[in-house]
């Protein structure tokens, strides 16, 4: 018999066939079993008829408990009710391993306990879905850049520098020096954008976020488009671009796991350019209207970025920030050199930062006088001032958080179940 995956159960009409799979639920309604498979790509019911008393079948299916483990075979039938459109008739079933107290029950458990249980927890339906959109929200990222010919650029996990400043720098031995692992690709990029015009990495960054909010995790996943002679203009396209994109995508392909989550697609329907725009000075008297107690020229903390998120239906873009509470390589503004010509993207409906990026200083001289007034080491950053020595160019780009996005597009309140095994604040189990 052919092992078919219930997600391609429909294309397999009236053949007889095998699933491989794990038991998500039984039921008994007098001479009929239930039986609810999942595979990983889908569930489907299976359904057991019977005449006899003893059947066999019916005792093999009195054993099942959740999760165990089992080879299902039959006939596919055409069912309208059932969600795929289709159902198992079942002729065996082939037991691997009877799972004994599963301790995941459709009962309400506390979240503690589901992350202690995470490896199980990525099971349960809901899990289920919010991965499935990660995954579309990933393959989205890739297909938009790789088809608008940006060269895919593995940058560096073990690096000697820091590029978001020191504070949330993890520290590892590396042989007889020390290590930090990456927080963000940029600067790499940067190197690479001069070989190839137009580049992006994609990976984790780590940060030893100290601050335990809904919206940081310490290992994230990060894309990085980098472009050779782009501004600050053209970055917050390009951004806008991609945002749009993976809207797009996620709405047309993963309806059914939004569905799962009860998502209402409205809001992200309702979604189109161009995003409204604000300078930081713009936003700042906005911001303590709503009851922020931020002072002129401090950056924006967890309430700032709540009252931003809300301001508009569709993600905001803030420019112009203090220079002084932006990274060192960020390029002043030619008429206000105090202002950076950075840009955050603020997702709606509270979900806070989901890009952060800007124009990159070309000048040499401006960047080494930087790096010194940020406090840092010169030595590790000679590198990187040589591409402003050698042919140096006016360049953008921007990094987006993968987890803040599928967060926003599941409607999920915390960051944490966009992934699979989440790194928290002093949690790295399992
Ligand atoms: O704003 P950030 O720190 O920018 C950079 O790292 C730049 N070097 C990127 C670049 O220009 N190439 O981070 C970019 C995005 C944020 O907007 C947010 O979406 C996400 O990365 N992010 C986090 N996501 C989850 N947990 C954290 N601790 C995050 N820190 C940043
Ligand atoms: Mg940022």
């Amino acid at each position: 018999m052919k092992w078919v995956y219930i997600e391609d159960l429909a294309s397999a009409r009236d053949q007889d066939v095998e699933i491989r799979g794990w038991v998500y639920n039984t039921r008994s309604s007098g001479r009929i079993r239930f039986l609810l498979v999942r595979d990983g790509t889908g569930i489907v019911q299976a359904t057991i008829f019977s005449r006899e008393e003893n059947d066999p079948l019916f005792e093999k299916f009195d054993a099942l408990t959740q999760e165990s483990s089992v080879i299902v075979r039959g006939r596919v039938r055409e069912d309208k009710r059932a969600p795929g459109g289709v159902e198992i008739g079942v002729s065996g079933i082939e037991i691997i391993q009877i799972a004994k107290d599963y301790p995941i029950t459709p009962k309400e458990h506390s979240t503690p306990f589901l992350m202690e249980h995470r490896h199980l927890w990525l099971r349960s339906r809901k899990q289920h879905a919010v991965l499935q959109v990660r995954a579309e929200v990933i393959r989205a990222i890739r297909g938009f850049f790789d088809d608008r010919g940006f060269r895919l650029m593995d940058t560096p996990i073990l690096t000697p520098s820091a590029c978001e400043g020191t504070t949330t720098l993890f520290e590892t031995k590396y042989f007889d020096q020390s290590a930090y692992l990456s927080q963000s690709g940029q600067l790499y990029n940067e190197a690479t954008a001069a070989a190839f015009g137009k580049v992006y990495c994609f990976g984790p960054a780590f940060r030893a976020e100290k601050s335990k909010t809904r919206r940081h995790l310490i290992e994230f996943w990060m894309v990085e488009p980098e472009v050779a002679f782009a501004t600050l203009e053209d970055t917050i396209a390009l951004g806008q671009d991609l945002v749009l994109f993976i809207l797009e995508r996620v709405l047309k392909r993963r309806r059914a796991d939004l569905a799962e989550l009860e998502r209402d697609a409205a809001p992200l329907e309702a979604i189109a350019a161009p995003f409204p725009r604000l300078t930081y000075d713009e936003v700042f008297p906005r911001l303590q209207e709503k009851g922020s107690e931020i002072k002129y020229g401090d950056d924006f903390g967890a309430p700032e970025e709540t009252i931003l998120s809300d301001l508009y239906a569709a993600p905001v873009c803030i420019t112009h920030f203090p220079a002084r509470i932006k990274a060192f390589y960020m390029q002043p503004d030619e008429q206000r050199p105090d202002l950076a010509l950075g840009v955050d993207f603020f997702a709606p409906e509270g979900y806070g930062e989901i890009i952060g990026g800007g124009q990159r200083i070309h000048d040499p001289d401006l960047l080494a006088e930087r790096i010194r007034e940020h406090g840092l080491p010169p030595e590790p950053y000679q590198w990187y001032i040589d591409l402003r020595k050698y042919g140096t160019f006016p360049h953008s780009g921007f990094g987006l958080g993968v987890e803040r996005v599928v967060a926003w597009l599941c409607g999920i309140k915390h960051i944490r179940e966009t992934i699979p095994f989440p790194r928290l604040l002093y949690r790295i189990y399992p």
